[in-house]
């Protein structure tokens, strides 16, 4: 059972939106070395450049005032990209964010599963499918180490993470992923995943929502803006439901 003390070595599997700010605040905010997966190196070289020198990258938060030199300089250096999914295999903590497909996630789970040392942490950053139907073809053993790590988009600015356990998944085993979580400055949320349920607390919410604000529309009782413009002004959401923008530019 891999507790807080015993994970240095993150790995990231799938370098896109969402892989590459997890790799950044693993490395720059909470001092892991980070390994990043991806298919073609041209996507690995964009990986790097997201995290290094892009809109949320760490340079221009150094700029900000929102980073430290010496943490950007840890996701600069403790960040390495690979091709070979065999240099995940020493890892204590591998975060999934592969594309939002339940049988890739499925394949991509099972084909690491063999690869990976057994007592290695399984997290998927699925948008909302049922951590146990992804964790359906590892290894019973695997299953206790397996849980759901949903982090929200854009990750170096959006500090929310919710954990995710199955019946099968060891307590414990979530507590280290909440530390880690913490570790990079995240406010967890814990949650149990349902069978039949897409999304665990956030889309689950705001999907609960949206679909007010799309009936309210429907019966022709309010517009769009002003549905918008209610929930804007009145619950202080940056943006809500039909495109409208409040102060979302501001959350930097
Ligand atoms: N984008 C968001 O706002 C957001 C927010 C929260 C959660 N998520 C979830 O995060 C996951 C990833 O979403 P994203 O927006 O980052 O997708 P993305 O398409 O930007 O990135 C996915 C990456 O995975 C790579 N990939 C595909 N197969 C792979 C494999 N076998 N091994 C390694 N890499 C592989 C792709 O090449 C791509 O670079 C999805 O499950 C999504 O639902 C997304």
């Amino acid at each position: 059972m891999m507790r807080l003390e015993d994970i240095s070595h993150i790995g990231v599997l799938g370098g896109g939106v969402m892989g590459g700010g997890i790799a950044q605040i693993m490395s720059a905010l909470a001092g892991y070395r980070v390994t990043v997966r991806d298919l073609t190196q041209e996507i690995l070289d964009d990986t790097r450049d997201e995290v290094t020198e892009r809109k949320w990258g760490v340079k221009r938060a150094v700029e900000r005032g929102k980073l430290g030199f010496d943490q950007a300089i840890r996701a600069i250096e403790n960040v390495s990209y690979t091709l070979n999914l065999e240099d995940l295999a020493d890892c204590d903590l591998i975060i999934e964010a592969v594309p939002e497909q339940l049988e890739l996630k499925q394949a991509v789970f099972k084909e690491l599963d063999g690869v990976v040392k057994p007592e290695c942490i399984f997290a998927s950053n699925t948008s909302g499918f049922v951590i146990k139907e992804i964790a359906r073809d590892v290894s019973e053993e695997r299953k206790r180490n397996f849980v759901g790590m949903h982090f929200s988009n854009p990750v170096p600015v959006m500090k929310m993470l919710e954990v995710i356990t199955t019946d099968e998944s060891d307590p414990e085993v979530a507590e280290t992923c909440k530390a880690v979580g913490e570790a990079a400055g995240r406010a967890v949320s814990m949650v149990k995943d349902k069978e039949g349920t897409y999304g665990f607390i956030l889309n689950r919410v705001f999907a609960a929502a949206a679909r007010e604000a799309k009936q309210i529309v429907d019966d022709g009782l309010a517009s769009p803006e002003d549905v918008d413009k209610a929930m804007i002004t009145g619950r202080n959401w940056p943006a809500a439901f039909f495109g409208s923008r409040g102060g979302i530019g501001k959350q930097w």
